[in-house]
């Protein structure tokens, strides 16, 4: 191996092992985006929990959502039923945002980690967020 070679050989290997660390990082969190879970509403429930399981929320919500629109606009189906006592209807803003009225902490944040934009805020109305 020329000189030149060598260098770039272990240039190659160190970038490799400096590199680690941070591919490590980003693939441990990507499964996890830190999202903020606490707000008032969800504080206050004796039994914490969302409108099906958490691991099918996490993946479904968006089908959810479409669900609910199609059955409150085509079918003028509004009600939903209750969650730890409370009456919800199929709302973004009233059920969802209700819950996590957390937003920015919540959906932005998992949904920028996920380059995903969402579109539905030129319309519906997001909370007004209870910053510090
Ligand atoms: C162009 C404006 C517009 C956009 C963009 C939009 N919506 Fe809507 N949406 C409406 C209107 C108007 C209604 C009917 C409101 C009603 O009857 O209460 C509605 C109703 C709904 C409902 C049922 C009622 C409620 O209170 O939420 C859901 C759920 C919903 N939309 C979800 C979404 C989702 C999810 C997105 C983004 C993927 C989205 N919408 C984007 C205009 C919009
Ligand atoms: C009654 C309060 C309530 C409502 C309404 C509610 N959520 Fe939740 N949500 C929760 C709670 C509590 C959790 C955590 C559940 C757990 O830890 O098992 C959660 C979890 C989630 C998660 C999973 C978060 C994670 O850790 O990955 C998503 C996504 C989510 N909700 C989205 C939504 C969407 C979208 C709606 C509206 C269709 C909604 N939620 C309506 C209370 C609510
Ligand atoms: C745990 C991470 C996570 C949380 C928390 C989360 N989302 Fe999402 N959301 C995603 C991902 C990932 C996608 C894209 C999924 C796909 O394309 O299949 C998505 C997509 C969506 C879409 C469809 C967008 C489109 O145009 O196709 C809507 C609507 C949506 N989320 C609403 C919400 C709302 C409202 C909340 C808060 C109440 C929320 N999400 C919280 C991860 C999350």
């Amino acid at each position: 191996m020329s000189d030149k070679g060598k260098a770039i050989f272990v240039l190659v290997i160190f970038l490799a092992v400096a590199a680690f660390p941070f591919l490590y990082n980003r693939a441990a969190s990507s499964a996890s985006p830190k999202i903020e879970l606490n707000t008032p509403v969800i504080d206050a429930m004796r039994v914490k929990q969302c409108i099906l399981p958490k691991e099918k929320m996490r993946h479904d919500h968006m089908q959810l959502l479409n669900r609910w629109r199609d059955e409150v606009v085509r079918d003028g189906q509004r009600e939903f039923g209750e969650i730890d006592g409370v009456k919800y209807e199929k709302s973004l803003q009233k059920t969802c945002l209700h819950c996590h009225s957390n937003k920015a902490e919540f959906c932005d944040r998992c949904h920028t980690y996920a380059s995903v934009s969402v579109y539905c805020w030129d319309c519906h109305l997001a909370p007004k967020e209870n910053k510090p």
